[in-house]
C-alpha cells in the first residue's frame, strides 16, 4: 500500500491501478472542497464498503461472520468549523440536497415507512462522539465539521454504503475533537450510532470497515469484538453482482421485525428451559452459552420448543407473562409494534445452521482438503445459507433467487445473497479460471435485459485494508496517517 496520495501533481509512481484510480477520485474531492469552501481539507477519510461471504443475520444474535473489503468506498473530506457548525455536501448535488445545523441544534428524524435522507447517517455518527464526550462528562463546547462526501458503492445495494458512511462520520468528528480511539472502539462506536436510523444492526459492516487487512477476508467476534484473518484456497475468486433490486432497510420494518423475532425465540426457549435469568436473555448465541450446549442440541431444542405456526403477540404476552404495552414498550422497537405475527421456530433454526455453517466454512478454510474439493465444500456451504435465507428467513428475492442460479449454471461452486437481502447484491464463489467466463454469462443471461448495463454491477472482489485517514497540505499532498 502506498501511504502517499497527491492529488494536486499527479500520480505517485508505483501505484497500483486501485490505487491510480483512488488518487483520481482523491484529487476531484479535493479540488471541489477547496471550491466549496475556499479553503482546503484538513483531512480525507475513506472507508470502504463490505461483502460477506457466510454468516448472514447472524451478527446481531452474537453469532460470527466472515465479510471482506471491498474497493468501493465512501470518502469525505473535512474541516473542522468555528461554532460548531455541521455543513454537509455531497459531490453529486443533483442527487444528495446539503445540510446545515450546528451540533447542539441537528436532529434525526424518523418517520416511520419514509426512507431516512442521506445526511441522517452521517449526523449519526456526530451523535455517537457527542454521546461518547457527555459520557467522559467533557463539558467543553463539541466542535462541528464542514464536510464533502463522494462515494462509489452503490446505495440501497446491501454492499454496506450507508454504515461507511457513519463510520467516516465518527472518525471525521472523532479527529476534529481530538478524541483518541482504537479501531476495535471506532468499530463498536459506530456501531451503535448507527441504530439512531432506526435499525438494530449487528456491527458487522462496522467492523470489517475498521478491522480489514488487504487481501484477505477476516472471521469477526463478537461480544468482545475481536478479528481473524481466513486463509482462502489460492483459486478462489469472489464474484458481487447486483441484482438490481434495492431496499432500504431503515425504510420498511422488515429488518427490524426478525431481530425482534430471534430476541422472542430466545426468550421463550430460556423460559421453556428454566433459565433463572430468562428475562435478561436477548440473543440467541447468549442463550446457547447460558445452556453450555452444541449447536446441533440448540437445533434439537428449537425443533422441539417453538411451534412452526406463527405467534400471535397475544400467545407470545401470555407465555414471556407481560402486558401488551409491557411488550411494545420493552421488547420491540416503534417500527415493529403493529406487526401482529412473528415467526420464532423459522428465524432461530437459520441462525443456528447458519453459525453452524460459519464453523464449518472455517474448518474447511483450515483444512489439509485438495483446493477443489475445498471450493466444492465452500461452495455447498454457501448454497445451503442462501436456501435457509430464502424459506426460514424470508429475505431473498425474485431478481436474488435468479441471479444465483445463473450463477450456479455459469459454473459457480456456490452462490447466495449478501447483506440484509431483500434485494441487494449475490456473491458467488468461483476459481480464477472460471471467472471471466462466468462474468460473462451473467452479463450474457441476468443483465441483457437491462439496457443500461454497466460492467460495475458485477465484479471480481479483491479484499481492502479498512478505513484510511489521510492529512491534506496546501499543496494537494494527502498523507496517510495511522489510526490507532
Ligand atoms: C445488515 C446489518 C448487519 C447484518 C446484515 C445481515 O447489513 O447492518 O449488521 O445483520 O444486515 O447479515
Amino acid at each position: 500500500m502506498n501511504p502517499c496520495i497527491n492529488p494536486l501533481e499527479g500520480l505517485v509512481e508505483n501505484q497500483s491501478p486501485e490505487e491510480k484510480k483512488y488518487s483520481q477520485e482523491v484529487h476531484k474531492l479535493f479540488n471541489c472542497f477547496k471550491s466549496l469552501f475556499s479553503s482546503k481539507p484538513d483531512f480525507i477519510v475513506k472507508v470502504p464498503g463490505r461483502v460477506n461471504l457466510i454468516g448472514e443475520h447472524i451478527d446481531y444474535c452474537r453469532y460470527s461472520v466472515c465479510p471482506m473489503a471491498l474497493e468501493q468506498n465512501i470518502s469525505v473530506a473535512f474541516k473542522q468549523t468555528e461554532n460548531g457548525e455541521l455543513n454537509i455536501y455531497n459531490i453529486d448535488c443533483q442527487k444528495y440536497v446539503d445540510y446545515h445545523s450546528t451540533v447542539d441544534t441537528f436532529s434525526i428524524n424518523l418517520e416511520d415507512g419514509v426512507a431516512p435522507q442521506w445526511y441522517e447517517y452521517f449526523l449519526c455518527g456526530v451523535k455517537g462522539i457527542q454521546d461518547l464526550l457527555k459520557e467522559q462528562g467533557d463539558t467543553g463546547k463539541m466542535r462541528g465539521v464542514s464536510v464533502l462526501v463522494s462515494g462509489t458503492i452503490p446505495p440501497s445495494a446491501g454492499l454496506s454504503s450507508s454504515s461507511a458512511l457513519v463510520c467516516a462520520a465518527v472518525i471525521a468528528v472523532a479527529l476534529v475533537n481530538k478524541v483518541l480511539l482504537s479501531r476495535s472502539d471506532l468499530a463498536s462506536l459506530s456501531a451503535r450510532a448507527e441504530r439512531y436510523i432506526g435499525t438494530q444492526g449487528g456491527g458487522m459492516d462496522q467492523a470489517i470497515a475498521f478491522l480489514a487487512s488487504p487481501g484477505c477476508a477476516k472471521h469477526i467476534e463478537f461480544h468482545p469484538l475481536r478479528s481473524q484473518d481466513i486463509t482462502l484456497p489460492d483459486d478462489a475468486v469472489f464474484v458481487v453482482g447486483q441484482s438490481l433490486a434495492t431496499k432500504n432497510k431503515a425504510q420498511s420494518s422488515e429488518f427490524n421485525t426478525r431481530v425482534m423475532e430471534c430476541r422472542l425465540g430466545a426468550k421463550i426457549i430460556a423460559k421453556k428451559k428454566g433459565l433463572e435469568c430468562w428475562k435478561d436473555v436477548l440473543y440467541l448465541g447468549e442463550l446457547q452459552a447460558q445452556l453450555g450446549v452444541s449447536l446441533e442440541e440448540m437445533i434439537e431444542m428449537t425443533e422441539s420448543i417453538l411451534t412452526e405456526e406463527s405467534y400471535s403477540k397475544q400467545q407470545i404476552e401470555e407465555i414471556l407473562e407481560v402486558t401488551e404495552e409491557e411488550l411494545n414498550s420493552a421488547f420491540l422497537t416503534p417500527n415493529t409494534r403493529s406487526v401482529t405475527l412473528f415467526k420464532l421456530r423459522q428465524r432461530a433454526l437459520h441462525v443456528y445452521e447458519e453459525a453452524h455453517r460459519v464453523a464449518q466454512f472455517l474448518s474447511v478454510c483450515a483444512s489439509d482438503s485438495p483446493a477443489d474439493s475445498k471450493l466444492r465444500q465452500l461452495g455447498n456451504l454457501m448454497n445451503l445459507s442462501h436456501a435457509s435465507l430464502q424459506s426460514l428467513y424470508e429475505c431473498s428475492h425474485e431478481a436474488l433467487d435468479n441471479l444465483v442460479e445463473c450463477c450456479i449454471q455459469a459454473g459457480s461452486y456456490g452462490a447466495r445473497l449478501t447483506g440484509a437481502g431483500w434485494g441487494g447484491c449475490v456473491v458467488a464463489l468461483t476459481n480464477k479460471s472460471n471467472a471471466d467466463s462466468l462474468l460473462k454469462h451473467v452479463e450474457e443471461h441476468f443483465y441483457s435485459a437491462n439496457a443500461n448495463f454497466k460492467s460495475d454491477l458485477i465484479f471480481k472482489t479483491k479484499p481492502q485494508p479498512g478505513a484510511q485517514v489521510f492529512r491534506c497540505d496546501e499543496n494537494g499532498d494527502c498523507q496517510m496517517v495511522t489510526l490507532e
